[in-house]
């Protein structure tokens, strides 16, 4: 535990927003070597965005939902880089969703067909659709108005989001590349490290609720 307390004295003195600096800076750094069509983007280099802003959005919302099992099992708390790496991760998938609409399919009744035809593609519309309240409520204006309890409950939708994303990709694939399934089992190991908890504590409330009574 004095790693964990001396990384989070570390932290302490680091701010949440040069995050969003290197999250612009990584968008636009991939923009610029697909426009260029430097390395890996030599060929389809729109293709090569695509699959790059839908990696790294996957990424995020992945170690967004790593940060409280981080605390719980090593004391390390990085709970005030989470709205960040939330937020970026939301526009990971906006500038990925963009690419496919604007540079890829480049028709908006191709997209709805996509949507629509494609079960990979719906799997990944919806789980964009559910990181939209996400994205417009991750601000203290949004907790206020909220409440605490109602905010939190919200802000679940990131669990199934997540799946979905995992998903997608999961379909997405041919054959059995590593990958997706790698990114598919540290999702659910998440997911279910976090039901784990719940369960406990539920448990833990049930059990210690009569002496508290008494
Ligand atoms: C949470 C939301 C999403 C996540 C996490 C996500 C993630 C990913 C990932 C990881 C890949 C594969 C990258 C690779 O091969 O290295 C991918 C590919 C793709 N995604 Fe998404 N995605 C999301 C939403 C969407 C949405 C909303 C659309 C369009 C409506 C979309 C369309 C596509 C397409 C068409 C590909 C395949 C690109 C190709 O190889 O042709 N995704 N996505």
């Amino acid at each position: 535990m004095a790693i964990a307390s001396a990384i989070n004295g570390a932290v302490r003195r680091v701010p949440a927003w040069p995050l969003y600096i290197l999250g612009a800076a990584y968008v636009g750094w991939e923009f610029w070597s697909a426009l260029t069509q430097q390395g890996a983007y030599a060929v389809e280099p729109i293709n090569v965005l695509e699959r790059q802003y839908g990696e790294a959005a996957l990424l995020l919302l992945i170690a967004g939902l790593a940060v409280t099992p981080l605390r719980v099992w090593t004391g390390v708390n990085l709970i005030k880089f989470r709205r960040a790496i939330g937020l970026l991760a939301f526009f990971l998938v906006l500038a990925h969703f963009l690419v496919f609409v604007l540079l890829d399919v480049q028709s908006l009744s191709r997209v709805v067909t996509e949507v629509v035809k494609r079960p990979y593609v719906t799997v990944g519309f919806a789980a964009f659709v559910l990181l939209i309240p996400l994205a417009l409520t991750s601000n203290n204006r949004a907790i206020r108005k909220l409440g605490p309890v109602r905010w939190r409950h919200l802000h679940k939708l990131v669990y199934p989001a997540a799946v979905l994303g995992a998903l997608h990709y999961v379909w997405l694939v041919k054959g059995w590349p590593r990958e997706p399934f790698i990114y598919m089992a540290v999702v659910i190991a998440l997911l279910t490290l976090r039901l784990k908890w719940s369960q406990i504590r539920t448990l833990f409330v049930r059990r210690s609720r009569p002496a508290d009574a008494s």
